[in-house]
């Protein structure tokens, strides 16, 4: 005999608000509450087919169309191309905004007023500063460590320089560790390019922007201060205001599940380079430069595009699992990568990447299938302008990228409805059998 179940609703709930399913193993009719768009994972777990059964899982690997969690910090539309930091659009934002104003409006909500800006860019410059034994450790690493190895690494390291950093109770520790990654990033990137290159390492400026700085760091040699070119400090200021949050995506995804074993920041941060640095999340703009290179000359577009039509090759920079329309942040990367070239004395690539934007932005097989450029498709010539080597792209990325993680640690922290990360699986290997000794087992295992 059929029965109609139901899963607490809240009072405010009304029928509207729910969804019936009828489990055609019992017949059993269960009524599930249906908040924000969502459905309680948890609730499936009331729809069982006896007493003993566990109930009903969702699966869904790759978490494709699972909301891990309720987040104020980013929204992205990918229908319509919007991308916004607590509520205000990325292009105002890198427009009008700072790097740092965007790393405090990310970790506070708020845009800060000139005295809480102030405060907030002397804390930063204050703390970019490392421990000299930081320096050794990283002289230990090999001459062609990738720095990206060396940046994950010696961020996990702080850790062990600042042990209070576990005491996630007091407000005001947790505070100072949040400066200290965002301060650090540029500090700890560039020692590791400078590592690789086997140059001196050159200690902040605290006289400089944030951008400035870390120029300074990666290309100073033996004058008595560097003078970063404007233009090139503000584009690189908008590429990092442009990467610093996309809320769940691969790497943030990492830093709140291992944070949320209640480890201290370093090493939940340190995790999130660790997925970043995955040629399928932030290695695509190093992959552009490469496909660029392939192509050559703007002549060799139309070939290119055809091989890309009959599934030879992807067109790299393209694209995007979320947005079905142009990425915004890639129209504002446009920009700035003019105004770097225009500074840097231009690039032989920007060519052929404006023609194969052009012919395959009028193409029927990217028009129909809703690709267009991303994020990635001109922020590799910006760094190729700026004399930066590949193998420093995705450390450029995972510079500013910090802040999102932080703020999205922070974030998790405050939430009460958070729990250590623990997924469930679908167990598929062999049933319970008794173990067997070495004189009785046959064959070779595979
Ligand atoms: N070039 C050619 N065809 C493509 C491309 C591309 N770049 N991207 C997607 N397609 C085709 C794909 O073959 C499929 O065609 P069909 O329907 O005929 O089989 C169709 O478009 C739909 O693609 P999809 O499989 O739904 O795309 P996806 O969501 O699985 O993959 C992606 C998204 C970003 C992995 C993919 O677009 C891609 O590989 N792009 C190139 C790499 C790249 O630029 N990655 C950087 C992403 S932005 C980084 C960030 O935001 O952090």
């Amino acid at each position: 005999m059929p029965d109609t179940r139901t899963t607490p609703t809240s009072a405010t709930q009304t029928l509207a608000d729910s969804l019936t399913i009828v489990d055609n193993r019992t017949g059993s009719r269960y009524k599930l509450p249906i908040t924000d768009g969502t459905l309680r994972a948890a609730d499936l777990r009331h729809i069982r087919v006896s007493e003993d059964d566990f109930g009903l899982m969702a699966y869904d690997p790759g978490l494709t169309n699972t909301a891990s969690c309720r987040s104020g910090i980013t929204r992205l539309d990918g229908e319509r191309g919007v991308l916004e930091h607590r509520g205000y659009p990325i292009e105002q934002l890198a427009e009008r905004s700072t790097y740092l104003e965007v790393a405090y409006l990310l970790v506070h909500g708020e845009l800060p007023s000139s005295r809480q800006y102030e405060d907030w860019v002397e804390a930063v410059t204050h703390h970019t500063y490392v421990h000299e034994n930081v320096k050794s450790f990283i002289s230990g690493f090999r001459y062609d460590a990738h720095p990206m190895g060396i940046l994950q690494a010696s961020v996990a390291a702080l850790s062990t320089f600042y042990p209070d950093s576990a005491r996630l109770d007091d407000p005001d520790i947790v505070r100072e560790q949040v400066v200290r990654i965002i301060a650090k990033m540029p500090t700890i990137a560039a020692f590791a390019y400078r590592h690789s290159r086997g140059l001196p390492y050159i200690y902040p400026d605290n006289d400089l922007t944030y951008t400035g700085n870390f120029l300074s760091m990666l290309w100073k040699f033996s004058e008595p201060s560097y003078a970063p070119d404007p233009r090139v400090e503000r584009a690189l200021d908008v590429l990092w205001i442009l990467h610093a949050d996309h809320e769940q995506n691969c790497s943030t995804s990492a830093v709140r599940s291992v944070g949320s074993s209640r480890v201290d920041p370093y090493s939940a941060i340190a995790a999130g380079i660790a997925a970043l640095y995955g040629p399928l999340h932030g290695g695509a703009n190093e992959a552009v430069i490469q496909m660029l290179r392939g192509i050559e000359r703007p002549e060799a577009v139309p070939a290119f595009v055809a091989g890309v039509k009959r599934g030879d090759e992807r067109l790299m920079g393209f694209g995007h699992r979320v947005y079905r329309n142009y990425d915004p942040r890639a129209a504002i990367i446009k920009k700035s990568t003019m105004d770097v070239l225009d500074a840097t004395g231009g690039n032989p690539l920007l060519e052929v990447a404006t023609e194969l934007e052009r012919i395959a932005l009028e193409d029927d097989y990217f028009i129909s299938r809703k690709l267009y450029p991303n994020v990635d498709f001109y922020s590799g010539l910006i760094y190729q302008a700026l004399g930066i080597p590949a193998e420093m792209f995705t450390v450029m990325f995972a510079i500013p990228r910090a802040s999102g993680w932080v703020a999205q640690w922070l974030e998790m922290q405050g939430d009460p409805e958070q729990k250590i990360t623990r997924p469930r699986q679908v167990y598929v290997g062999a049933p319970r059998r008794d173990y067997v000794d070495f004189a009785h087992r046959t064959g070779d295992r595979p």
